[in-house]
């Protein structure tokens, strides 16, 4: 039986199309994904969209449209974008699936019956756009907090989840699992905000103000409030009470991705939730950055919104990938700017990996007519292995620690010193002086390029099947096991065939 690796994005609202900033925690997941794959993990990595509450209902309202034929065509936005960014998720839900809706209504119901649900009246402040209840105390001039929007007053009848009961426990699973909210300083953050006080909290929502949303199961006046019913989906998907083998298999998740903006909603109110339900609580949720533009917030009224087709036909996908990944440290924001972009795609991309690829390919061309030699000598082979052994829990560690640049950077590190080495072994005068080392240097080349093609998969897939390719290599990458890839197992006689430029000159 393999190890089993659960990992999932936030579910993303549908009611506009998805920037740069929403391709971010999916690319971050697919990485993670990839890699637990070749490591020899059975990974469920799940994605899908938020599709209730009133932004829809409003969205849909302008649009002359029913929420449903809205959520409809905007989810495809979404899943053609993860299409195009090799996203590999397992699974993809959307929360106006009856599997969701069904699971959803059931937990309500149960912990209506257990007395955490319970009615009452709510008095307060309503921001539409971040779709948050708000007190008064935590308002300045009737403006949302979060977004500095205008909030709407209401008063209205409720159910309300007893969070309150919950504080303790939590804050003694805080207490006992300092690593349960990563980066660390996020950690405190959520255990100041947890020791401050829980209050109960409002989870449903009066039909006739809106009635876009999971009908609640015992109360024909009343819908479920949206984040209750978001935040599930991560275990409806399972089939949580229905397909109990595979919910078994996979929850609780292993890391739950997420943006610094709904870090409250996943590391207290969803353990909370799992708490009154008595379900385990996830291992790991994992909150990154914001992506800013010159740095501003990414907004429509500002029209700074970077879209990521354009970045596509500009750099390609894995160059699109590779950036958002390399240039800032997950935890912090990062600034987006095209200027960046193009440095890192030359630096890294085009003159580090894809001439590696390129003048490796070519002097096996030229010397050995592109056959791989078979060599008993290979100059300095024991640098690269040093190096190559180190990788696997040098990446293991890093990605755990969601540093994906770090990790980057130490694939890169083989990549560096391959390069190195063609400039220190000069090839073309081996030619001359010494075939049987040239041999061996080139040898070692196409073998340090098999390796670091597989490291490279889980963030640049695309290109990482074109090195493999041009490698001549046949059996398939995806199905690999980093554990036992090592150096020395390139198979001599393997015929290589350069292709096109892996990183082209940007016009
Ligand atoms: N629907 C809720 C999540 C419910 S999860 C049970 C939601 N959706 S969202 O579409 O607004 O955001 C989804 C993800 O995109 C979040 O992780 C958020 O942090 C991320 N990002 C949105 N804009 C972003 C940037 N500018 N930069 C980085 N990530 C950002 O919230």
């Amino acid at each position: 039986m393999k190890p089993t690796f659960y990992i999932t994005t936030p579910i993303y609202y549908v009611n506009d199309k998805p920037h740069i900033g929403h391709s971010y925690t999916s690319i971050a997941c697919d990485v993670l994904a990839r890699f637990k794959r070749l490591t020899g993990y059975q990974v469920y990595f799940l994605t899908g969209t938020d599709e209730h509450g009133q932004k829809v209902a409003q969205a849909a309202k302008a649009q002359n449209q029913e929420p449903q034929a809205l959520v409809d065509l905007n989810v495809q936005t979404y899943q053609n974008l993860w299409t195009a960014l090799e996203i590999s998720n397992d699974d993809f839900i959307r929360t106006t699936e009856l599997r969701h809706k069904e699971v959803v209504q059931a937990m309500f119901a149960e912990l209506y019956k257990k007395g955490d649900i319970y009615p009452g009246q709510y008095e307060g402040w309503y921001c539409v756009p971040c779709e948050t209840f708000w007190l008064e105390s935590q308002s300045e001039k009737g403006l949302c907090p979060d977004c500095g929007r205008a909030l709407e007053k209401v008063s209205e009848k409720t159910y309300f989840f007893k969070m309150s009961k919950y504080e303790k426990p939590l804050l003694e699973y805080l207490e006992k699992h300092p690593d349960f909210v990563h980066p660390h300083g996020r950690y405190n953050e959520i255990m100041s905000l947890v020791k401050g006080g829980l209050k109960d909290l409002s989870v449903s929502r009066s039909k006739a103000r809106i009635s876009w949303g999971i009908p609640c199961p015992f109360d024909p006046d009343q819908v479920i409030y949206v984040w209750f019913d978001a935040l599930i989906n991560y275990v409806s998907a399972l089939g949580y009470k229905k397909h109990q083998d595979l919910f078994n298999r996979f929850w609780p998740a292993d890391v739950q991705m997420i943006g610094k903006d709904i870090l409250k909603f996943h590391a207290v109110i969803w353990p909370t939730m799992l708490l009154a339900l008595e379900v385990s609580l996830p291992q790991k949720i994992v909150a990154h950055g914001w992506w800013t533009v010159a740095g501003q917030k990414m907004s429509k009224s500002k029209g700074n919104v970077v879209d990521p087709y354009a970045i596509i036909a500009k750099v390609g996908v894995d160059a699109y990938r590779y950036f958002l990944l390399r240039e800032a440290p997950f935890g912090l924001d990062g600034d987006f700017s095209e200027a960046a972009l193009i440095v890192r795609y030359q630096a890294d991309l085009a003159n580090n990996l894809g001439n590696l690829v390129n003048r490796t390919l070519t002097m096996l061309e030229k010397y050995f007519a592109g056959v791989v030699p078979q060599v008993d000598f290979v100059p300095h082979v024991e640098k690269f292995k040093k190096l190559v052994t180190g990788l696997l829990p040098a990446i293991e560690r890093k990605l755990a620690a969601a540093a994906f640049s770090q990790a980057l950077e130490s694939i890169w590190s083989l990549i560096d010193q391959a390069n190195k080495y063609i400039e220190e072994e000069a090839p073309w005068k081996l030619a001359k002086s010494d075939p049987a080392r040239l041999a061996g240097v080139l040898y070692t080349l196409v073998d340090v390029l098999r390796v670091a093609a597989v490291y490279i998969y889980p963030f640049m897939p695309g290109s990482a099947l074109k090195i493999w390719e041009q490698l001549g290599l046949t059996e398939s990458l995806p199905a690999a096991n980093l554990n036992t890839v090592t150096l020395g197992q390139f198979p001599p006689g393997t015929k290589v065939q350069k292709g096109v430029p892996l990183f082209p000159k940007l016009v």
